[in-house]
């Protein structure tokens, strides 16, 4: 498989995981999705991470995001360590978990990187548009945890930036001003951007988040 690009379709699967047998582009529906692997179930940073997913549910929610995560182990011990998960991590699992014991997805996903581990996904993180293309890929090693809050400001900036004609700038948080595409011209963006903008050089011009009131 080759590797999977930005703006590539996320390839459909249909997988078993805790919530029952999944088709992939039909789970997503007009959502937009976070898929991540993690190394193995019953290790400690991975309980940490789906405790903390968990918990941001409300947040993925407000971002029409639906979250799926994925590990080669297999279902009833998937179903058994989120006793721990929950219990250790004082919340709910409420999004599925694949058991990808065939390695079918996680090939599908090239979530396996041989030289780092032959036999577990590492810590992949594929956002997946509205459209079903990809719009972020991140990978961690197994022994660093992801950031979840950066991943909510990545799928801010997605999802502002694919309405409006704006890119986000180094370190930009929802409410930040914003850098107008290098696309608009100064003549237009009078007009695009009622705000107002400030043109620092020809090609550096902020406007405050044209999305916000
Ligand atoms: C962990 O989730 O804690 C972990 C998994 C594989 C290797 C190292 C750490």
């Amino acid at each position: 498989m080759a590797t999977l690009r930005l703006g590539d379709e996320a390839p459909n699967f249909t997988a078993q995981t805790t919530e029952g047998e999944i088709n992939f582009h039909e789970w997503l529906g007009d959502s937009w999705g976070v898929l991540f692997s993690h190394p193995a179930d019953y290790t400690p940073v991975c309980t940490t991470e789906l405790g903390t997913v968990s918990k941001y549910t409300e947040e993925f929610n407000k971002r029409n995001t639906k979250v799926m995560a994925l590990s080669v182990d297999g279902l009833a011990s998937h179903k058994d360590w989120i006793k721990d998960i929950n219990e250790t991590q004082a919340t709910t699992v409420n999004f599925p978990i694949i058991a990808d014991e065939d390695r079918k997805v996680s090939g599908l996903y090239d979530m396996i990187h041989p030289n780092a581990d032959s036999k577990h996904t590492v810590r992949s993180v594929f956002v997946i548009g509205d459209d079903k293309k990809i719009k972020l890929t991140i990978t961690y090693p197994a022994s660093t945890g992801r950031n979840f809050d950066e991943l909510l400001r990545v799928i801010d900036s997605l999802q502002l930036t694919q309405y409006h004609s704006v890119a986000t700038p180094a370190n930009w948080n929802n409410g930040d001003d914003c850098v107008i595409a290098p696309s608009i011209s100064s003549e237009d963006a009078k007009t695009k951007f009622p705000k107002g903008f400030k043109e620092l050089k020809p090609y550096l011009r902020m406007t405050p988040q044209p999305n916000l009131n």
